[in-house]
C-alpha cells in the first residue's frame, strides 16, 4: 500500500491501473478510522480492482466554531487499518494541494441540504460537495462508498452525481455500531466516560422511533415527539433536531405517506452527535 500527497501522484497511479484495466473504488474520509470505515473499505475491495481512500480533514466543511482544529488526526493508525483491509492508495494531501492559494470555485446545493445538519450547518455542505467533486475529479474511480450513518451526505452526493452527470456509482452502506448501539463515529473519542454512557440516549431514541414506525404509527409529530421526550430523559443531552424528512427531497413532511428518513443530532457535553434510521429499512408501512 502507497500514501501519497501529490494530486498529480494519485493521477499517474490511477493511469496505470486503467492502462491494467484495473477497475477503481474510492472511499472519501477525514482519517481517524473506525470499524464504519472499514465496513465501507472492505465494501469497495469486495465489488473493484483496486481501492483507494482520501484521508484529509477538510476545513472547507467546518463552520468557524466548529471542531476543525481538535478533530482527531492519526495518520500511522489510520495506514495500519487501510493496509489491513486491503487498500491500494492513500491519498493525504495538505490544504494547500487541495485548495491553492486564489482558490474560488465551489460545489453547492439548494433544497437537500436546507434541513437538517444543512440547517444547523450553514457552510457544511458546500465544502463537502466541493472536496467530493474534487475528490471525484482527481481520482476518477468506478464506484465510490460513504456510510448511511451521514444519511443527508449521502443524498446531496447522490444528488450532485446526478446533477452534475459525474461518470460513477455511490454506494451507501449501512450503519455500523458499538455493541452497546452507539453508531461509530471518529468524534466519539470527544466523550469522557460519563457522557460515553449518556451518549446512548441516542441510539436509545432511534430504537423507539424505529419501533413506533414498525408497529404501524405515520403521524411525524407523534413519532419526534416520542423521540425528543426520550432524549430529554437524559441530563447531559441537548436536541440539535429530531425530524422526520422526505427520503429523497430531505423535506420535512407531516405524515409518513412515502419513504423517509429520521434522522437526530444530539449534543452530548459539547459533543454533537448524529444518528438516523430510514423507514424502509426497518419495515414500516410505507
Ligand atoms: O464523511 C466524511 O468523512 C466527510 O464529510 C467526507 C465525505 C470525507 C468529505 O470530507
Amino acid at each position: 500500500m502507497k500514501i501519497v500527497t501529490t494530486i498529480q501522484e494519485v493521477r499517474e497511479q490511477v493511469k496505470a491501473w486503467r492502462k491494467e484495466g484495473q477497475t477503481v473504488g474510492l472511499v472519501p474520509t477525514m482519517g481517524y478510522l473506525h470499524e464504519g470505515h472499514a465496513s465501507l473499505m472492505d465494501a469497495s475491495v469486495r465489488d473493484n480492482d483496486k481501492t483507494v481512500i482520501s484521508v484529509f480533514v477538510n476545513p472547507m466543511q467546518f463552520g468557524p466554531t466548529e471542531d476543525l482544529e481538535s478533530y482527531p488526526r492519526d495518520l500511522a493508525h489510520d495506514a495500519a487499518l487501510a493496509e489491513a483491509h486491503g487498500v491500494d492508495l492513500i491519498f493525504h494531501p495538505e490544504p494547500e494541494e487541495m485548495y491553492h492559494e486564489g482558490f474560488s470555485s465551489f460545489v453547492d446545493m439548494t433544497v437537500l441540504t436546507e434541513e437538517l445538519c444543512g440547517l444547523s450547518r450553514p457552510v457544511h455542505f458546500r465544502g463537502v460537495c466541493t472536496v467530493v467533486a474534487k475528490l471525484f475529479n482527481i481520482v476518477q474511480p468506478d464506484k465510490a462508498y460513504f456510510g448511511k450513518k451521514d444519511a443527508q451526505q449521502l443524498a446531496v452526493i447522490r444528488h450532485m452525481v446526478d446533477d452534475l452527470n459525474m461518470n460513477l456509482e455511490i454506494i451507501g452502506c449501512p450503519i455500523v455500531r458499538e455493541e452497546d448501539g452507539l453508531a461509530k463515529s471518529s468524534r466519539n473519542t470527544y466523550l469522557n466516560p460519563e457522557e460515553r454512557k449518556a451518549a446512548l440516549i441516542l441510539s436509545q431514541a432511534i430504537a423507539l422511533g424505529a419501533e413506533l414506525v414498525r408497529r404501524g404509527e405515520t403521524d411525524c409529530k407523534a413519532i419526534t415527539d416520542a423521540m425528543k421526550t426520550k432524549i430529554e430523559t437524559e441530563p447531559l443531552a441537548r436536541i440539535d433536531y429530531v425530524k422526520l424528512v422526505d427520503a429523497a427531497t430531505m423535506q420535512q413532511i407531516p405524515v409518513l405517506d412515502r419513504p423517509a428518513l429520521c434522522a437526530i443530532a444530539v449534543f452530548i457535553g459539547r459533543t454533537r452527535l448524529i444518528d438516523n434510521f430510514f423507514t424502509e429499512d426497518v419495515g414500516g408501512a410505507v
